[in-house]
């Protein structure tokens, strides 16, 4: 307890004392192009960056400026977003299509500039248009500024980004357009650890490698785990090994311990784990969580890696036994959940008591038909029965920023309801397409319900919030009861992140501060879901005085031309 207060007490220290003057600045240069690459028997074009995958790890100390110049070899357009970088005043920098930006086109460059002010821990970043985020991702490390020394936590020997992702085998892009009018839910064909499929997916008797994690007995080692899937949740475990979680969405959480890890898409969850096993090799495994229904049509997706204290390279071949972690059942949702419920916050932060405006968002799908489509009708995903519209010709944000223009430029805008509309929640049917967009006055404190379908099980639906982190509240199954469940808020010590897993059957609430003019995204990281609608776009504007307003965009910005 002394020590985890010492350790509070240096960290509000470090982050509030942390000299303005060596700041340094990160520079990278993205070269985006398209490559084959050969997995399952199958050659398939993949769009990465500098041939990586995953991408490159930025590593910065809190307060550095990142610049990453963006050079765009592939044959489609491509914006970058800094997952859970908070752009404060920056707005033009978060990279969400159509959002805050075009896409930057084919043999045109784009440079992002930003800072990591005020975080500290495991971020990312990954492409943000149509499904080329599978391809297109990598770690975003930020230590502390006095160095690794400063952690809250025991000072780990080793950090090593353990990013689980997916194959998909396939025309990314093409697979974006068949998302849409579509009654199917589609699928990978393997989860990767570090871009590695492991030995459990094999092809005519060629077995894909594993990723290979090399420990030494006694050392302890900071996993940076980042779930950059398109699709499920995910359990990881390393079999014969314990965790400490102590970070989540680049947020220090109490110290906790489990074997079991459970990350949604778009989550970063920061471990330690202490090589203390009797020598030998253990499987580390990724599976991704399918709470819903028949193995049959939902294969397993699982990606093995090894940790090996034998300092092997090819750990497999020499015929020593690996030890397997006993995984739980890929449809078992609870224990997600609690793991999810377990964690808060390692300092306590002064949660806003007094609302200013409360939204109650249903997030789900509905059946929707359009005129002149094949087939006519299809599954959309929806927040508040509005199925989400990327404008087509112009950025949001630009709009918003030229004057005001934004409806004279988007034709298809649609405010924003706080609630559902009556008697809709949850039907099938009633489903409009529209920018839907909800505007919001500079320091607003929200408090969000976000409800998914309380009848029918579905995803558990991981809410992602572009340039703010929000604390969350509470979560539970069923309808949530304002006068019952406000009860249950936790306001002493919640969880600070950037995405909110709505569970299965159930709620979540979320409360944040509106302090960041720009317009910002709300949307599921289920790739299916946000490439249907499952977004919305909050405009916030500007407070009254000049660092409190918006600069002009980057002279680089990309320009709304040729946008297909
Ligand atoms: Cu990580 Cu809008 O997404």
């Amino acid at each position: 307890m002394a020590v985890g207060v010492v350790f509070f007490l240096f960290l509000v220290v470090a982050l509030a004392t942390a000299p303005g003057g060596d700041a340094a600045v990160v520079e990278h240069t993205f070269i985006v192009s398209q490559m084959m690459l050969n997995h399952l028997c199958n050659n398939t074009p993949v769009i990465v960056v500098n041939g990586q995958l995953p991408g490159p790890a930025i590593e910065a100390s809190e307060g550095d400026s990142i610049v990453v110049h963006v050079i765009n070899k592939s044959p489609h357009g491509v914006s970058i977003h800094w997952h859970g970088v908070k752009q404060q005043l920056n707005c033009w920098a978060d990279g969400a299509d159509m959002i805050t930006q075009c896409p930057i086109q084919p043999n045109k460059n784009f440079t992002y500039r930003f800072n990591v002010i005020g975080q500290e821990g495991t971020l990312w970043w990954h492409a943000h248009v149509a499904c080329l985020r599978a391809t297109i991702h990598g770690a975003l490390i930020i230590r502390p500024r006095l160095g690794s020394s400063s952690y809250p936590f025991h000072k780990p020997d080793k950090e090593i980004p353990i990013v689980i992702g997916e194959w998909w085998g396939t025309d990314l892009v093409r697979l974006d357009k068949r998302f849409n009018n579509s009654n199917f839910a589609y699928v990978p064909g393997s989860s990767t650890i570090n871009g590695k499929l492991g030995d459990l997916n094999n092809c005519f008797g060629f077995i894909e490698e594993n990723y290979i994690l090399n420990v030494e007995h006694g050392k302890t080692y900071l996993l940076r785990i980042v779930n950059a899937a398109l699709h499920p949740q995910y359990y990881y475990k390393i079999a014969g090994h314990m965790f400490t979680v102590v970070a989540a969405d680049a947020n220090y959480v109490k110290p906790y311990m489990t074997d079991t890890i459970a990350i949604a898409p778009g989550e970063t969850v920061d471990v330690l784990v202490v090589a203390n096993a009797p020598p030998g090799m253990y499987y580390m495994v990724a599976l991704g969580i399918m709470s819903l229904g028949p193995i049959t049509e939902t294969p397993a997706f699982i990606s093995r890696g090894i940790v090996s204290y034998n300092n092997q390279a090819n750990a497999t071949s020499d015929g020593t036994p690996i030890m397997v972690p006993e995984m739980p059942d890929q449809r078992e949702e609870t224990l997600a959940f609690y793991f999810h419920d377990n964690l808060t916050s390692l300092v306590h932060h002064r949660v806003p008591a007094d609302v200013d405006e409360r939204l109650f968002i249903t997030v789900d799908t509905g059946n929707m038909c359009r005129k002149g489509s094949v087939p006519a009708c299809g599954l959309v995903s929806r927040m508040n029965n509005i199925s989400f519209q990327p404008p087509a010709n112009g950025s949001l944000l630009h709009a918003h920023y030229s004057n005001n223009m934004i409806n004279n430029v988007i034709s298809t805008l649609q405010d924003f309801p706080s609630r559902p509309p009556p008697r809709m929640v949850f039907n099938r049917g009633h489903t409009s397409k529209a920018t839907s967009l909800r505007r919001v006055r500079y320091n607003t404190t929200m408090e969000i319900v976000l409800q998914g379908p309380p009848i029918w099980p579905s995803y558990p639906n991981p809410m992602h919030l572009h340039g703010h982190d929000f604390f969350i509240l509470a979560q539970g199954h069923g309808r949530y009861n304002a006068e019952k469940d406000v009860q249950a808020y936790n306001l002493l010590d919640p969880p600070v992140r950037n995405t909110a897993l709505v569970p299965v059957l159930g709620w979540m609430v979320i409360r944040f501060v509106t302090r960041n003019p720009g317009v910002w995204l709300l949307h599921c990281h289920i790739q299916q879901h946000v490439s249907t609608g499952m977004a919305v776009a909050f405009v916030v504007e500007n407070g009254p005085t000049m660092d409190t307003t918006l600069p002009p965009p980057p002279a680089d910005y990309p320009s709304c031309d040729n946008q297909n």
